[in-house]
């Protein structure tokens, strides 16, 4: 079948980008469109010598004027999703102990090549975010895909109320599409039971991409006081409770995200006694937790993103400035810091630059014991930085000999 695509063909200057593996061309890196494509509807891509650099998602609505879906065969259906979907399933069974993990990203958006579709599974159900375009039109397809490579499901959940979507000129909304979803499903990682709640869960259900730092957490908080800041439904505070912690604090200004939270421990048979589950903010618990005299001896960061733009920058640096500032004084002398940062603006060694000068500041050495990343169910496109955003760092926090 021939089919009559729209051709968008990409200014000079910009094809090099793509020649590299971007997969994204900006608005202002189109030269010419022929024809009158529509948002989510499939063109092809030419560079400026004309070559046909395959097909694409088109939105004129959105600064990503141009997804490359990386194919030239048209048209694009549920065989083209289910060949995608298959690969990224092959690689999750080498990355991922099954017995032990029963939730995980099973498509990270175009590090999967999948242009904008996120699928994370919660044992047999899935919670899939369209955030392009071209996806919305093309949901039945991604549904039946799902379905061939993942023949177990037992329900489709649309979790689309990323703000991501409103740059693309989408609604917000959520609906189960498919199967049925039920309101608590108990899911695995590294061996531990959390209680998943995907309608009302932040994120699809789960903050996934902290699952190998969380496993580094285990090897330090053997008999130690441990502060979870930031704690939903108490990821890290519950490797901490798995590896012998002595006590464990978990603070989050959402109260449903620490309910759940103390479910988590319950699941899983920890005492409730050592665990004190705190709703606040953190900065103001910090605060006062230095005015009344408490300290710990391992602290977990783990903040939403302080910046989506990089307009926010500076706002972003002071915040994490002052948040750090804050954790160093309620640290135990030669205490253990874990420190995450989200935002895709604020780069590792930017981020780096902050905590050192905060450790500075609170008469700390730092010694930097593991630097890790998003787990690898969300594999990172070199040649796309915009698929690396989380930062992890843990680091032993020497107190400086006196003067
Ligand atoms: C990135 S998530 C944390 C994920 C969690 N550490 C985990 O392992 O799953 C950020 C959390 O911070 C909470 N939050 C946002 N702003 C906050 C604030 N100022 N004080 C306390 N909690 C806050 C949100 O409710 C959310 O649960």
């Amino acid at each position: 079948m021939v089919l009559d695509y729209a051709v968008v063909t990409l200014k000079p200057h910009f094809e090099r980008f793509i020649r590299k593996g971007q997969l994204w061309a900006y608005d202002n890196e189109v030269e010419a469109v022929e024809g009158d494509p529509q948002p989510g509807d499939i063109v092809r891509v030419r560079n400026y010598a004309g070559k046909d650099l395959g097909l694409a998602f088109y939105n004129p609505h959105s600064k990503i004027r141009i997804r490359l879906l990386l194919t030239h065969t048209a048209p694009i259906t549920a065989d083209f999703f289910a060949d995608r979907i298959r690969n990224a399933y092959l690689l999750r069974q080498q990355l991922i102990d099954f017995q032990q993990n029963t939730m995980y990203r099973l498509v990270f958006s175009e590090s999967d090549f999948l242009p904008g579709l996120v699928v994370d599974i919660f044992d047999r159900y899935a919670a899939i975010q369209m955030l392009a375009y071209g996806l919305e039109r093309l949901s039945a397809e991604i549904q039946e895909a799902l379905l061939q490579v993942l023949p177990d499901l037992r329900g489709i959940y649309a979790k689309n109320d990323s703000v991501l979507r409103q740059k693309e000129g989408l609604p917000l909304y959520e609906e189960t599409l498919w199967g049925s979803i039920p309101e608590e499903i108990v899911c695995l990682e590294n061996n531990l039971r959390f209680c998943i709640n995907i309608a009302s869960g932040q994120k699809t259900g789960f903050f996934l991409d902290q699952k190998t730092n969380r496993l580094w957490i285990q090897k330090f908080a053997r008999d130690r006081a441990v502060l979870d800041c930031f704690s939903n439904q108490g990821g890290f505070a519950l490797n901490a409770a798995a590896a012998g912690a002595r006590s464990i604090t978990a603070v989050d200004s959402s109260a449903p995200a620490l309910a759940i939270a103390q479910r988590n421990f319950e699941l899983n048979g920890f005492s409730k006694q050592a665990v004190e589950f705190v709703c606040d903010d953190v900065f103001d618990f910090l605060l006062e937790a230095k005015r009344s005299g408490r300290h710990w001896d391992l602290i977990i960061l783990d903040p939403p993103a302080f910046t989506k733009s990089k307009e926010q920058i500076p706002a972003a640096i002071r915040g994490y400035a002052r948040l750090h500032r804050l954790a160093f004084r309620v640290l135990a002398p030669d205490g253990i810091l874990a420190t995450s940062s989200c935002s895709y603006h604020i780069d590792e060694e930017r981020f780096l630059r902050i905590v050192q000068e905060e450790a500075l500041r609170a008469g700390r050495f730092l010694q930097l014991l593991y630097r890790g990343q998003q787990s690898p169910d969300h594999p990172i496109l070199p040649a796309m930085p915009q698929t690396k955003y989380l930062k992890f760092f843990l680091f032993r926090c020497l107190q400086s000999p006196a003067e």
